[in-house]
């Protein structure tokens, strides 16, 4: 099936594009009623994962409503865990929570790895209904978590400020720290390539914990395993977000990977600089951006859209959206995205 709208793997590519592609991290989801009213029709979080037809419908519902440039599968990755034997609870308000958490060993010995990606089954079918629904609108985005964040939730049990029994494991046992990276990374990887085999135009990881670690460490126990799922997916442009990790750009422009996102912290310039030419840059406007006037959302947009230049550029927030913004001022967001970008950007 022909793509109709292919901005966004043209910019990955690095191609010449007519105006700058957009999209939302975390654009599916609670800042629009049309998302609450499906949400509320079923027992919680999960069930709307693992349901492949309400998936499929969420992750469009920001196509159609926002115009945004591509789609992103309706799911969490925490799936991942859940795969390998550790299950979690989505709590209402709070976050997700792990009654058995990884400490041992043992622990890590009865996690599954390679049967695991087999029990997201119903991802992939998400993915495909979705592709078929599409019908070539826009590119549709699979996604996991990098390895560390996946062991974070892992090891801690739950959200925290600090991630301080997570960051305990890598000084006090680095080796078995490295085992169960292996391990997530082993079954990442086959679960990307699950979801690109459905249908999924381009992958992104998540990184979201990328900021907490000394840069030693997130070398030794983070890019590292990010660097080996980049270089097992070959067929489809992939995106490192990692939030934070200003420290690693430089590593980073080592990855086999198209396209490096930019939390809002991060100097437009300076991670050029450091990332080089030869990758696309995405993001990064200020999520808490979206809270001022339309003007103001307006004039912070093209100010974004100036520093990173025409090419090479996906533009998006720097990181997912929250859920009490206004769609109104996304759509603001997205409107000018498109409108100036075809200004200024070569035919
Ligand atoms: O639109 C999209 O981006 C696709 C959907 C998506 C969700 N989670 C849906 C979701 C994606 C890409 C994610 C990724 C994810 N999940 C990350 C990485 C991105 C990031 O924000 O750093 C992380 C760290 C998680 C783990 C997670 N899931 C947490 C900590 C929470 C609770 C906090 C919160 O935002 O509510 C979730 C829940 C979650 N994942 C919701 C949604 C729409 C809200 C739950 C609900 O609707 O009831």
């Amino acid at each position: 099936m022909e793509l109709k709208n292919d901005l966004i793997l043209r910019a990955a590519a690095g191609e010449p594009t007519e105006r700058t592609p957009v999209w939302l991290m975390r654009q599916a989801g609670r800042i629009l009623p049309e998302y609450r009213a499906v949400r509320s029709s079923v027992s919680g979080f999960k069930e709307l994962v693992e349901t492949p037809e309400l998936a499929s419908e969420v992750t469009i519902q920001p196509v159609d409503i926002l115009g945004v440039d591509a789609a992103i599968i309706f799911s969490d990755i925490l799936v991942v865990p859940e795969a390998m034997g550790c299950t979690y609870e989505m709590i209402e308000q709070r976050g997700p929570i792990f009654p058995q958490t990884i400490q041992t060993p043992d622990d890590v010995k009865n996690l599954r790895v390679e049967e695991a990606h087999f029990q997201l089954h119903y991802v992939y079918e998400a993915i495909r209904i979705t592709k078929r629904a599409l019908n070539g609108r826009v590119p549709l985005i699979g996604f996991a978590g990098a390895p560390w964040t996946i062991l974070a939730y892992m090891v801690e049990g739950s959200g925290s400020k600090t991630f301080s029994k997570a960051r305990k494991l890598l000084y006090t046992s680095p080796e078995l720290a490295h085992t169960l990276l292996d391990k997530i990374t082993t079954v990442t990887i086959n679960y990307l390539q699950a979801q690109v085999d459905a249908g999924a135009a381009m992958l992104q990881i998540f990184d979201s914990w990328a900021g907490i670690l000394p840069p030693a460490h997130y070398h030794e126990f983070s890019t590292r395993y990010i660097a080996r799922i980049c270089d097992a997916i070959t067929t489809v442009p992939v995106t490192v977000f990692a939030k934070g990790a200003f420290f690693a750009l430089s590593e980073f422009a080592q990855l086999d990977c198209q396209t490096i996102g930019l939390d809002w912290n991060m100097n437009i310039a300076d991670s050029r600089a450091a990332i080089g030419f030869n990758k696309t840059l995405q993001g990064n406007l200020d999520p808490c951006a979206l809270y001022g006037s339309f003007d103001n959302i307006r004039q912070e947009t093209i100010a974004m859209l100036q520093a990173f230049g025409p090419t090479r550029h996906i533009a998006n927030l720097g990181h997912g959206v929250y859920p009490d913004t206004d769609p109104d001022k996304v759509k603001c967001f997205v409107d000018t995205i498109k409108e100036y970008s075809s200004k200024i950007n070569e035919p």
